[in-house]
């Protein structure tokens, strides 16, 4: 969407995939603390997103939205304003159908101009717009309505379609919004992400800045999965260009959990200006590539299988011309390779683990 904003994937937390419905007033602020005292606002981290579940069942008697009483008694305005004064940013959530998806909330569907209004009155910058209770019409008929609004509303608010790839919000989404889904929820398994990945990668043609392919939120630091398996996850979607939105309790991060979203050199990768989405070159043991600016390449290989593997790959697979020498940073090692590669680049992988690495032509 041509409005100035998600020029690189957006980065920050949201608190769906830990908390649920389960959410009030105080966790926000504290993800909000947390954030800046972790250091990931440093790193670019810098959304903090409510779901489903922060309005009262009914509107008030000027058809507003309003804040659930008992658990954000203070309003949105406040947490807004809450947010900002840490140098973060406040993302909302609404649907586009008369309830959201939890039915514990009114919608927006027909009332778009008035929300995106309280939104932009509030404070808000950032809105997720999900696509639950709708009236049987099409989402590409629902959605450019709360794009229009949103406009209107005085305030740059970034747009996130959650259409969960049902009607291919990818082939609409650009005209539409900042990101859309590809794909229906993610859970905190390694079969989760790997489906979601390469649902994703169908589209990659679609993403660029402005408008990104989104295979749902991250689930780094939720307990379902190996260190590995999260590596792999965090690396999927660095190098897709999805939003790296953090779906854990961020006030209680181990160190396991920092060395995979704290990873400077992994994040780079997923800001980069050029904003192309990685693609899948090989299928046999996985590898996933995307041009960088400046000439440089993102290599992934993933091992998806129970056993280990090897694997020897072609640097002309990625489209570096023959004899050219690489340098090769491995990006999860934090370690540039000695010897520049020259041909072809060989990894041994055990069973659900990836290499990545960033590569630069030298000659
Ligand atoms: C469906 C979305 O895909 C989820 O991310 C979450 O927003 C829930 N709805 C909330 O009900």
């Amino acid at each position: 969407l041509a409005n100035g904003l998600g020029k690189s994937p957006p980065m920050g937390w949201n608190s769906w995939n830990h908390f649920w419905c389960d959410i009030n007033e105080d966790i926000v602020k504290a993800a909000a603390d947390a954030l800046v005292s972790s250091g990931l606002s440093k790193l670019g981290y810098e959304y903090v997103n409510i779901d489903d579940c922060w309005g009262e069942q009914v509107r008030d008697e000027n058809g507003n939205l309003q804040a659930k009483n008992a658990t954000f008694p203070s309003g949105i305005k406040a947490l807004a304003d809450y947010v900002h004064s840490k140098g973060l940013k406040l993302g909302m959530y609404s649907s586009a159908g008369y309830y959201t998806c939890s039915k514990q909330m009114p919608g927006s569907l027909g009332y778009e101009e008035q929300d995106a209004k309280t939104f932009a009155l509030w404070g808000v910058d950032y809105l997720k717009y999900d696509n639950c209770y709708t009236d049987g019409s099409k989402p590409m008929d629902r959605y450019p309505i709360m794009t229009r609004a949103l406009m209107k509303a005085g305030r740059p608010i970034y747009y996130s379609l959650c259409e969960w790839g049902d009607m291919h919000p990818a082939l609409w989404g650009f005209q539409v919004g900042n990101s859309w889904r590809t794909t229906g929820d993610i859970t905190d398994t390694f079969e989760s992400v790997m489906s979601r990945a390469d649902a994703n990668e169908v589209y990659a043609d679609y993403a660029r800045p402005g408008g990104w392919n989104d295979p749902d939120m991250l689930e780094v630091g939720n307990g379902g999965m190996t260190k590995d398996e999260y590596i792999i996850h965090f690396s999927l979607w660095a190098i897709s260009k999805a939003p790296l939105l953090l779906g854990c309790d961020v006030r209680n991060l181990t160190k396991d959990t920092m060395d995979i979203i704290g990873n400077k050199e992994v994040i780079a990768i997923n800001q980069d200006p050029l904003g192309v989405q990685a693609k899948k070159v090989r299928t046999d043991v996985e590898i996933w590539t995307a041009p960088l600016s400046g000439y440089r390449f993102a290599v992934l290989i993933v091992n998806r299988d129970q056993w280990p593997a090897n694997v020897t790959t072609h640097l002309e697979d990625f489209g570096i011309p023959p004899k050219t020498s690489v340098t090769a940073r491995d990006l999860w090692e934090h370690k540039t390779l000695e010897t520049p590669l020259a041909g072809n680049l060989s990894a041994n992988l055990d069973p659900h683990t990836c290499k990545m690495y960033l590569l630069q032509p030298i000659s």
